[in-house]
């Protein structure tokens, strides 16, 4: 069931600013591809790099956990792979939410594999207190409790994505 917003569109908007902000200053003399996680990313990642004043680059790669639910199984594969040349470039990984750190992990792993010159971990969202590998990130939202969330790209079960707020969503027989 869907529950009361959590962070308004006001809120995202403004910390979104506040970030884009952060990274501009981070992307002077720097070579950079944005590499969007698929697909929770997208309204963050389209929101986020329409406001930095520099020009980068953009790529998107998919990875997938197996099962469905409200949690995450811990194994990935790869779905999608990016098509840009990584090489010697600033890699900027952009997530909706890390939770436990898995994805991230793991997509961090593969490109680093490709020897970027750098890899940064750029994030709406993050709960801290699901963590079960340690993820370093250096651009952060908002942290938030340990609840499920939906809208602005997070889903339940593929629904919610395109809401423009983030809400609590309570799966059936939790409430
Ligand atoms: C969600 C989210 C992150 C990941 C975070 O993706 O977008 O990629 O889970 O969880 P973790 O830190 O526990 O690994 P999901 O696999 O649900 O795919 P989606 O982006 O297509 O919704």
């Amino acid at each position: 069931m869907l529950g009361r917003v959590v962070l308004s569109r006001e809120q995202i908007a403004n910390v979104i600013r506040r970030m884009a902000e952060e990274i501009d200053s981070d992307l002077e003399g720097r070579s950079p591809v944005f590499i969007g996680v698929l697909k929770g990313c997208v309204y963050f990642f389209t929101a986020l790099t329409q406001e930095l004043a520099h020009s980068v680059e953009v790529d998107f790669i998919q990875v997938s956990s197996y099962g469905s639910g409200t949690t995450s199984s811990g194994t990935v594969i790869l779905v999608k792979d990016i098509t840009a040349d990584v090489r010697d470039r600033d890699v900027y990984l952009v997530e909706d939410i890390v939770d436990t750190g898995t994805t991230l992990s793991d997509v961090v792993h593969l490109i680093r594999a490709r020897h970027p010159r750098s890899v940064q971990v750029v994030t709406l969202l993050s709960k801290p207190s699901r963590r079960k590998v340690e993820i370093d990130v250096d651009f952060l939202g908002f942290e938030i409790d340990d609840i499920f969330v939906v809208g602005f790209g997070l889903d339940y079960a593929e629904q919610y994505r395109n809401l423009p707020d983030i809400h609590e969503f309570v799966p059936e027989g939790h409430a």
